[in-house]
C-alpha cells in the first residue's frame, strides 16, 4: 500500500485554542480522510512542545511545576481534538520519556560528528519566541516575528553550524521545486534568509532548565525548536528499538504549517536532517493566518473567537466547511461571524440541505420512497451526468495543490446543477402530466446526483455524509471511485426521509447567540484563570457534608432503553430510561465518549431527584454519573453484578 506521512505543528501548550489554532489541524485531518479514499497508508502526526522558558514562568506564575502546568492544557487541546474527530495517529509530547531520550541521542550524534560545537552566544533573544535575534534581523529594535521587546542576552551554549548548509539549501530547493509551498513563501526564505548567508545556530540554554537536558553537559537544555522539530521522525520511532513507521513513512510527504513557522520547517530543519544523513521532508506548506475582522486573533485584545460554541451551535461540519471553503489556504482571511452564518443559509442551507429534502420527498411522494428505474434519457440528463462523474477528477487535482477552497466550489457547482436539474425538468408537472417514465428517470437522475455528491463531500463532512446516504437507503460504503461512475445506485433502494440537515439560520438572532456563547466561554475561562493552583488548593480543603447532606441526593440504577442523537446539538444525547417502572428521560453531553450501540441495555447511575432543567429545548430530568481523568477519557458509573434497574444507591 501507498505511504502517507503528514503532521502539524507541535502545539505550544497555550491556555486555549482558538480558531486559528485550529485550522492547521483541521486542513491535516481533512488531507489524512482525502488520501485514505485514494487508498494510501496515511500516518497522522500532532502534539505538544512543552519544553523552554515561557512554558516554565507560566508554571511558576501559576504555583505549579512545569509539567503539572502542561499535562492539564495537553488534556484540554486533546479534547479539542477528540470535539472536532480529529484523527490523528500518534499524539507526542516533547515530555514523552522515549522523545527525550532519543533526542539526547541526535545531540550527542550531532556532536560527536563535529555538527555542533560549544562556543559563547551573545545576541538579542525574544523569550516568547524563543529566538535570538541578530541586530540587523530586529525591526525597530523588536523581534521582527512578534514585534515584542527583545532583551541582550550571553551564555556559553553550543551551536549547529547551520552556516555550512546554505548550499546545501539552495540545491534541496532547486531540485525539489514543490519542497516549499506556496511558492512565496519559498522566495520569502531565499531573499530574507539564504540570499546573504546563515550564521551558525544556537541549539542549548544554560539559563533556565525546563527542558532536555544535554546528556554530556547538564547544564545546559537542547534549545526547544530542536526539540520539536525532532518531534516528526521521534514520532515514528526514529532512533528507537521499534523504527518500523519510520522505515516506511519517512520522508514526510507534508509538513502543514502556519507561514510564521515556515522558516524554522525549511531551513533549521532540513540543515538537521542533513547533518544526520536523513532526508528532508517532501514538502512545506505555509497556511495563512485566520485574523478576527482584520486583525490578529488575541487574548489581550478580547477579539478571540473560539471553536466550541460554533460547533455546539452549528455542528463540526458547518465549522470545517466554513474554514475550508472560505479561506484560501496559502493566505491570510478574516473571520466574520455574519460571512459564516451566511455561508450555512446559502451553501449548507439552501444549496445541500434543499438539494437533500426536496429529493428524498419528491422520490417519497412520487414513487412511494423507492429509487425507481431510469428511462428516458435526454439533453438535460446526460449534461448532468457528464458534469457529475467529472467532479472527482477536478477535487482530486485540487486537493494535490492543498487548494480546499476551490476544491469545494467544484463539489458545490454540482450541488447548484443539481437544484437547477429540479427546476428544469419540474418533477412536479411530469407527475401532474402523467410523464412516469419521464419522472422516474428524472428522480432516479436525482438519487445518483446525491449519492455521488455524498462521497465527494466525505473527506470534508463525514457526518453530513453518512447522514445523505442514511436517508437516500444506501448502506454500502462511501468509496471514492464510485464518485467517477453514473447508474451505481441500487433501484428499488428505499429511501427514508431524516432530519433536515442544515436549517436555515436567522441571521440577526445567531449573530446575537454566537456572540453571547463565545462571550460567556470567554468569561468563564477568565474565571479560571490561574485555576489550576486554586483548584488545587481546594482538592486539599474539600468542603465536608453530613450524612443527611448525602441522603439527600437520590441515585438509582437505570436502564438505557433508547439514545437519540439531539436534533439541535452536536454534542448531545437524548436518551429514555428505565428506572423501575417508571421511565424518564436524559439528555446528556456523552456523544464523544460513546455510540448508541455501546449504550443501549447497559444499566447506568442516575441522579433522580435533581430539578427538571431544558437542554437546547429538550427536556431532562436527571444526571447520568461518569468518572473522567486528567486526559479527558470518561468512563459511566455501573453497578460491579447486574442488578434490577431501579435499585437504589446509598
Ligand atoms: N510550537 C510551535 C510549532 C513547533 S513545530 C515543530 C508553534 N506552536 S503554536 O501553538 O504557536 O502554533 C500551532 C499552529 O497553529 C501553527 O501552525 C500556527 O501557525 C497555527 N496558528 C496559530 N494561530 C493562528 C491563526 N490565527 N490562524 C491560522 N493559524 C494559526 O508554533
Amino acid at each position: 500500500m501507498k505511504k502517507f506521512y503528514l503532521t502539524t505543528p507541535i502545539y505550544y501548550p497555550s491556555d486555549n485554542l482558538h480558531i486559528g489554532h485550529t485550522y492547521t489541524t483541521v486542513a491535516a485531518d481533512v488531507i489524512k480522510k482525502f488520501k485514505k479514499t485514494q487508498g494510501y497508508d496515511v500516518y497522522f502526526v500532532t502534539g505538544s512542545d512543552e519544553h523552554g522558558q515561557k512554558i516554565q514562568e507560566k508554571a511558576k506564575e501559576n504555583g505549579l511545576t512545569p509539567k503539572k502546568y502542561v499535562d492539564k492544557i495537553v488534556a484540554d487541546i486533546k479534547k479539542l481534538w477528540k470535539l472536532l474527530e480529529i484523527d490523528y495517529d500518534t499524539f507526542i509530547r516533547t515530555t514523552d520519556d522515549y522523545h527525550v531520550k532519543v533526542i539526547q541521542d541526535i545531540f550527542t550524534k550531532l556532536y560527536e560528528k563535529g555538527e555542533i560545537y560549544k562556543s559563547k552566544y551573545e545576541g538579542h533573544y525574544c523569550t516568547p519566541c524563543e529566538a535570538f535575534w541578530a541586530e540587523s534581523q530586529l525591526v525597530e529594535g523588536k523581534c521582527p516575528d512578534c514585534g515584542r521587546e527583545v532583551h541582550l542576552a550571553k551564555e556559553e551554549a553550543y551551536f549547529f553550524k547551520l552556516s555550512e548548509y546554505r548550499d546545501k539549501l539552495l540545491d534541496y530547493y532547486e531540485k525539489n521545486p514543490d519542497f516549499i509551498q506556496p511558492l512565496s513563501r519559498k522566495n520569502e526564505m531565499i531573499n530574507n534568509f539564504l540570499k546573504d548567508g546563515l550564521e551558525d545556530l544556537c541549539v542549548s540554554r544554560s539559563s533556565f532548565d525546563w527542558g532536555i537536558q544535554v546528556p554530556f553537559d547538564p547544564g545546559h537544555v537542547v534549545y526547544v525548536w530542536i526539540d520539536a522539530l525532532s518531534c516528526y521522525i521521534t514520532a515514528l520511532g526514529y532512533g528507537s528499538e521499534d523504527d518500523k513507521n519510520f522505515k516506511e513513512f519517512w520522508p514526510a510527504d507534508i509538513h502543514l504549517v502556519g507561514k510564521e513557522i515556515v522558516r524554522f520547517h525549511t531551513i533549521i530543519w532540513p540543515a538537521i536532517l542533513m547533518a544526520l544523513d536523513l532526508e528532508p521532508p517532501k514538502k512545506v506548506f505555509g497556511h495563512g493566518w485566520i485574523l478576527f475582522e482584520d486583525d490578529k486573533m488575541s487574548k489581550s485584545k478580547g477579539n478571540v473567537i473560539y471553536p466550541e460554541p460554533i460547533i455546539e451551535l452549528y455542528g463540526i461540519d458547518a465549522f470545517k466547511y466554513f474554514l475550508l471553503r472560505e479561506f484560501s489556504f496559502g493566505q491570510d482571511g478574516s473571520f466574520h461571524r455574519e460571512k459564516f452564518l451566511q455561508r450555512l443559509n446559502s451553501d449548507l442551507a439552501n444549496d445541500l440541505g434543499n438539494l437533500v429534502s426536496r429529493t428524498i420527498t419528491m422520490i417519497e411522494k412520487y414513487n412511494e420512497g423507492i429509487v425507481p428505474k431510469p428511462k428516458v434519457q435526454d439533453e438535460l440528463d446526460t449534461s448532468l451526468k457528464e458534469m457529475g462523474v467529472n467532479v472527482a477528477d477536478k477535487v482530486e487535482e485540487y486537493m494535490d495543490k492543498l487548494n480546499f477552497s476551490s476544491a469545494l466550489e467544484e463539489i458545490w457547482k454540482f450541488v447548484r446543477r443539481t437544484n437547477k436539474y429540479i427546476d428544469e425538468t419540474a418533477p412536479w408537472i411530469l407527475a401532474r402530466e402523467d410523464s412516469k417514465d419521464r419522472l422516474d428517470t428524472v428522480l432516479y437522475n436525482l438519487s445518483e446526483g446525491l449519492r455521488i455528491i455524498s462521497i465527494l463531500i466525505k473527506p470534508f463532512m463525514e457526518k453530513t455524509s453518512g447522514e445523505i446516504r442514511k436517508q437516500l437507503g444506501i448502506s454500502s460504503e462511501a468509496l471514492w471511485d464510485n464518485a467517477k461512475v453514473w447508474e451505481n445506485i441500487e433501484q428499488g433502494t428505499k429511501v427514508q426521509r431524516g432530519n433536515i440537515i442544515f436549517p436555515r439560520l436567522e441571521i440577526e438572532k445567531e449573530l446575537k447567540v454566537l456572540d453571547e456563547a463565545n462571550q460567556k466561554l470567554i468569561d468563564s475561562r477568565s474565571l479560571n484563570k490561574g485555576g489550576d493552583k486554586v483548584e488545587e488548593e481546594k482538592v486539599e480543603k474539600v468542603e465536608e457534608i453530613t450524612i443527611e447532606d448525602f441522603a439527600k441526593v437520590k441515585f438509582k440504577v437505570a436502564e438505557v432503553l433508547s439514545c437519540e442523537n439531539h436534533p439541535k446539538a452536536d454534542r448531545l444525547y437524548v436518551l429514555q430510561l428505565k428506572i423501575g417502572e417508571e421511565e424518564r428521560q436524559i439528555v446528556s453531553g456523552i456523544k464523544e465518549y460513546y455510540s448508541p450501540e455501546d449504550l443501549v441495555g447497559k444499566k447506568i447511575i442516575v441522579v433522580t431527584n435533581l430539578k427538571p432543567a431544558k437542554l437546547r429545548g429538550i427536556e431532562s430530568n436527571g444526571m447520568l454519573l461518569a468518572a473522567e481523568d486528567k486526559e479527558g477519557n470518561l468512563s459511566l458509573l455501573t453497578t460491579m453484578e447486574d442488578i434490577e434497574s431501579g435499585a437504589t444507591i446509598s
